[in-house]
């Protein structure tokens, strides 16, 4: 499983990166706004420090503005990734990119169907957004069992992107199903690592290792 970090933020992508688990950095409008800077220095910062998938989002709502916006963006490293909001527009800008060699994102996935449609358009990864179906009561990781039955039934290379995770069980319940990559937050990265049995057996070592003899 690939690891993805869910974030506009340099520092926590640098600690990251030094762990040296981190494959690619995905970003959105929001993300980049908590921030504070330039979308301009955020990416060319991101871009500077990632040498895997960095998915940068397009704000334009028509297919030309997706198109203008995700050349631009494709033209600043071959690791871009044009994140690409799953609408009518959207899916036609993704075949567009396909044509010109663009990987594309696409992202506010919320069904199966959905997902269906970004693979026949070509889509390099799709993003189901586990956390916010949850949120409103939903399954959301059967949103990606589901993806990835479809893909499979089909043979569609569209990597299976479990987006919105909020939590370690969603990183594991994902990573069981098969998705091809998991982006998370920093805060949930971090917890991966995290076990009180390790902290406790650690000690303990450290602690006898003081009464070897020099
Ligand atoms: C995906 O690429 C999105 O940026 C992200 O995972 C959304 O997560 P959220 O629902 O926690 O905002």
């Amino acid at each position: 499983m690939q690891f993805f970090l869910d974030t506009a933020d340099i520092a926590e992508i640098e600690q990251a990166h030094a762990w040296g688990i981190l494959d690619g950095v995905t970003t959105n409008p929001s993300l980049v706004a908590k921030t504070g800077r330039r979308f301009d220095d955020v990416k060319r910062d991101i871009l500077a420090l990632v040498k895997g998938p960095v998915s940068l989002e397009v704000t334009a709502t028509d297919v030309a503005g997706m198109m203008e916006e995700a050349r631009a963006l494709a033209a600043e490293g071959s690791q871009v990734v044009v994140k690409i909001p799953l609408t009518q527009d959207g899916i036609a800008a993704v075949v567009q990119c396909r044509e010109l060699g663009i990987k594309t994102n696409v992202t506010l996935c919320f069904s199966a169907n959905q997902a269906l449609l970004a693979a026949k358009a070509g889509a390099t990864y799709i993003s189901p957004f586990v956390g916010r179906l949850d949120d409103i009561g939903h399954n959301g990781m059967q949103l990606v069992q589901e993806i990835l039955e479809v893909y499979e039934n089909y043979g569609y290379e569209t990597q299976v992107l479990a987006a919105s995770l909020r939590h370690p069980l969603h990183v594991l319940e994902a990573a069981r199903l098969g998705a091809h990559v998991g982006t998370m937050p920093y805060s949930t990265m971090q917890q991966l690592f995290k076990h009180p049995m390790t902290d406790l057996g650690l000690q303990r070592f450290l602690a006898d290792w003081q009464k070897v003899p020099a």
